[in-house]
């Protein structure tokens, strides 16, 4: 069944307002102490809670309504991916098949999770065909089209989502976008081999315009190093009207192994809301 634009799903809603605990702050303006001139706002804090609330609604939702008894699942990684390990955890009957199996690098370790959970661990080699893959996003647009490889594990995650029947996405409020750009700043993420990053990063500044900059890690000297031991460009863009063809166009440049733009693959996203309810987007029909 193929649902259009925004579904609510008030049950789900019901029983996390009932467990959040969304704390509001009055701040009060220095000079008066009059009501109008208070301001109301969430502390940090709540937002973060918010967000995590969020990521754990859209995660149960879509494992309900996607999963069921002894399928074979792909699990992507990154923190939202977290909620749907636990709930998939309910049902030792399941197989799961993860990208990042033996990463040191990318954050959390979806495997290590499969395996506290006390759930099977196969991969593509036993099988190569997954009934859903289910996975995060850093950004997904009114199209479905999706940034991915945030957490540098976009080739991965993309050959996972290449081999499942259906692949659904998971994702809070704040990665919901009308165009990709509008809320993930921090560009496109391209894994590119070692020794092409440069002549790859100025071709692709010079074509598609914005810059495209070598990816350095946080607590180590040095670039990332992806699990296929490669580096990743963050390409910053000005503009794109057709991400299919710029994907495409990107792949072909001698040194690039995978992109993280996501086009044509999602068959569902799945929003934890704000407001505890979560919403469902599927691709336009054209
Ligand atoms: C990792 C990814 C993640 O799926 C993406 O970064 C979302 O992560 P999170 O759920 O932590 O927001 O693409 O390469």
């Amino acid at each position: 069944m193929k649902l259009q634009g925004w579904v609510s799903f008030s049950n789900l809603a019901a029983g996390v307002l009932s467990s959040a605990s969304w704390r509001l702050v009055a701040l009060s303006s220095s000079s008066s102490s009059s009501s109008s001139q208070k301001h109301v706002c969430l502390s940090r804090q709540s937002v973060a809670n918010m967000a995590e609330e969020a990521k754990k609604l859209a995660a149960y939702a879509a494992v309900d309504n996607h999963v069921q008894n002894n399928q074979v699942v792909g699990v992507g990684s990154g923190s939202t991916i977290v909620y749907a390990v636990d709930r998939l955890g309910e049902n030792p009957g399941l197989l799961l098949v993860t990208c990042c199996p033996i990463s040191g690098l990318v954050l959390p370790q979806a495997r290590q999770l499969i395996l506290q959970h006390g759930l099977a661990l196969s991969d593509l080699d036993r099988h190569p065909e997954l009934d859903v893959a289910i996975d995060g996003a850093d950004e997904v647009d009114a199209d479905l089209t999706l940034i991915k490889g945030g957490g540098g594990c976009l080739t991965q995650e993309k050959i996972v989502a290449g081999c499942a029947k259906h692949f659904v996405v998971i994702a809070d409020y704040r990665k919901d976008s009308k165009a990709l750009g509008q809320q993930w700043k921090k560009g496109v993420p391209i894994e590119v081999i070692p020794m092409a990053y440069v002549p790859v990063s100025r071709t692709i500044a010079k074509r598609f315009g914005g810059e495209a900059n070598l990816r350095m890690a946080v607590s180590k000297a040095g670039p990332v190093v992806t699990d296929n031991s490669n580096f990743i460009l963050d390409w910053k863009f000005e503009h794109a009207d057709n991400w299919k063809e710029v994907n495409t166009a990107i792949k072909m440049i001698p040194g690039v192994v995978e992109t993280g733009l996501f086009v044509g693959m999602a068959e569902r996203a799945y929003f934890g809301m704000e407001d505890g309810s979560v919403q469902v987007r599927d691709p336009p029909v054209n």
